[in-house]
């Protein structure tokens, strides 16, 4: 698959599993089998991601290129952060935790917005068709890379 593809596709499940995590309907059973779907999604997303896609921006000569790859990994950095503080917690639901439910979704939704426009833009400026085929075959094998050294 096309690595932009692969990647919006990935935003997808990210995004429906937010929505669903956010809608108020979940028990707490529910909430954390949920969270812990998500946390394995972003996550295997976030580290393939990285490592295929910011690596390359990074390397390229122009400095706008350069710098969308680094504000990525920034975000990442943030995202990540919550995300443990949110896996740590032993009250999923509780107040707090929605709380950090609400910053995490913000952010990602940006980060996500920011990824499907720029960063789209610049992979489709600095990589021809095979390029973009076979980064997102080393995006599909890093992913599972990623969940494998989780399970
Ligand atoms: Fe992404
Ligand atoms: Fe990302």
């Amino acid at each position: 698959m096309e690595i932009r593809e692969l990647l919006k596709k990935d935003h997808e499940k990210v995004k429906e599993l937010l929505e669903k995590m956010s809608s108020g309907k979940l028990q707490e059973d529910a909430l954390k089998t949920t969270f812990d779907e998500f946390k394995v999604a972003l996550t295997s997303h976030s580290k393939a991601e990285e490592k295929v896609v910011y690596a390359k921006l990074k390397k390229e000569k122009e400095e706008e290129t350069q710098e969308a790859g680094i504000e990525g990994e920034i975000e990442h950095g943030l995202v990540d952060q919550l995300l443990q503080v949110m896996a740590r917690s032993r009250s999923k639901g509780s107040t707090r935790w929605e709380a950090y439910l609400k910053v995490i979704k913000d952010l990602l939704e940006h980060h996500i917005k920011e990824e499907e426009s720029t960063v789209f833009t610049q992979l489709g400026e600095h990589f021809d068709a095979t390029a973009l085929q076979k980064m997102g075959e080393e995006m599909e094998q890093e992913k599972n890379k990623v969940m494998k050294a989780a399970a």
